[in-house]
């Protein structure tokens, strides 16, 4: 499938020359402006955008882009996973274009994190139609739903994009549920969603023919390197496990150093050595355990049972994998040394996603044309593009984030970057719905 698809975005390639997209009417004003109206939906005013999926403000900020797409000519579906899908129709009934990212948020996250390619997506979309442009191929402005996953448990994270994927299990909405007690499936059916149909999210292969995501630098990379726009050659592979290691409860008072096996002092011990690996390893690799539980949990007793969370990434597969291996290890010569359990459960495994190398090119070559400065830059999160990857060609570009946050209320981007980041991207979407 990849290769035909790669086959298809080459021959597109080389058939047409003249690529227009991108160009003069793509409006930094109204840009800034779509950012500011987003920016006051949220339910912390005045501390970071709150906007958790399935949530009012989420859908508020829906309805708008809702309303943005129509303006744009659009025709809107939401499917049963909750995506926004504006469709524009080509000549043909080729397979579709996509481009789109979230607008739902971390708890006190920025601006613009997802919001980003959302809004560079609509002005594509707006542009095309205020040019009456006529592209070969149908072209899908996509708000994906529930990328983030701060609400419901770690596994409805791109919910969307991945139920579009056909990479959800249809139970999951009923399994999973918030703090309140509250399950996905129940947030669900409040925003009007039949959680029952998920299935009907999945699209067939043959539907699509490429995915182009635009999103933020949720790192410094573009900064430092004063470009500001990236073409993403692969998004980082993460493996995340759980730690469950077992000692003996006692009393703090009673139990001489020499008879103690604390579970908290072995598990301290293996997060540092956790960390010294990940070091040791060098390169892009990272390590972190991010979530700590320790029982039972009383300031006058020996800890009986620590359970922590592992999160290991890179853009390489080997380097990951060999950090996981010595991490494992590293925690079975510590437990044995303790007279300590341990017992270790999988909770993801995600293999590094290789963007498409034809589309990289086509970005290079619009950026040139437009005169933009663009670099060829990694991807340490996660994103929607990379669940597309299993069904289609997929490929993604980043702006410049000269504050070097995300995920906080302090993220900002340059209207100007965005503005760039959008050029390239309605050109490279153009091209590839073709002319
Ligand atoms: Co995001």
């Amino acid at each position: 499938l990849n290769s035909n698809h790669r086959a298809r975005a080459a021959a597109g390639a080389s058939s047409d020359r003249q690529v227009s997209g991108g160009g003069g009417s793509i409006s930094e004003s109204r840009i800034a402006d779509n950012l500011r109206r987003l920016e006051v939906i949220t339910a912390t005013p005045g501390d970071g955008i709150t906007r958790l999926a399935f949530s009012d403000a989420d859908a508020t900020a829906r309805a708008l882009v809702v309303k943005w797409m129509r303006d744009a000519e659009l025709e809107v579906r939401v499917d049963a996973a909750g995506n926004i899908i504006g469709r524009r129709n080509g000549s043909a009934s080729d397979p579709a274009v996509l481009t789109g990212s979230h607008l739902d948020s971390v708890p006190n996250g920025g601006n613009y994190d997802g919001v980003v390619g959302v809004i560079a997506a609509i002005e594509c979309a707006r542009v095309l139609a205020e040019r009456r442009a006529q592209t070969r191929r149908p072209i899908e402005f996509v708000c994906f739903a529930s990328e983030e996953a701060p609400r419901f448990a770690q596994s409805s994270n791109r919910f969307g994009s991945r139920a579009m994927a056909g990479l959800i299990d249809p139970e999951l909405p009923q399994r999973l549920h918030d703090s309140d007690g509250t399950s996905l499936a129940e947030a669900m059916r409040r925003v009007g969603l039949d959680p029952s149909q998920l299935a009907s999210a999945k699209r067939d292969p043959s539907e699509l023919f490429a995915i182009v995501e635009l999103h933020i630098e949720q790192g410094t990379l573009l900064a430092e390197a004063k470009t500001p726009v990236g073409i993403v050659t692969r998004i980082t592979g993460t493996t995340r496990f759980k730690v469950d290691v077992i000692g003996a409860s006692d009393h703090s008072g009673g139990t001489p150093m020499t008879r103690r096996r604390d579970a908290l002092a072995g598990a301290a011990e293996m997060i540092l050595a956790i960390e010294a690996a990940a070091r040791d390893l060098g390169g892009d690799l990272v390590a972190t355990v991010g979530v700590i539980e320790v029982r039972p949990g009383a300031i006058s007793v020996v800890p009986g049972l620590v359970t922590f969370g592992v999160d290991v990434r890179d853009v390489l597969e080997a380097p990951r994998r060999g950090a996981v291996r010595q991490i494992m290890e590293a925690i079975e010569t510590i437990a044995s040394r303790r007279a300590l359990g341990t017992s270790v459960s999988l909770i993801r495994d995600d293999d590094p996603v290789v963007l498409s190398a034809s589309i990289q090119d086509v970005a290079k070559s619009v950026a040139a044309r437009l005169r933009i400065p663009s670099m060829s830059i990694p991807s340490h999160t996660g994103h929607d593009a990379a669940s597309l990857s299993a069904i289609t060609e997929a490929a993604m570009l980043m702006v410049r984030n000269r504050s070097g946050k995300s995920h906080a209320p302090d993220e900002h981007v340059d209207v100007e970057d965005i503005v760039a980041g959008t050029r390239v991207l309605c050109g490279v979407v153009e091209y590839l719905a073709g002319a």
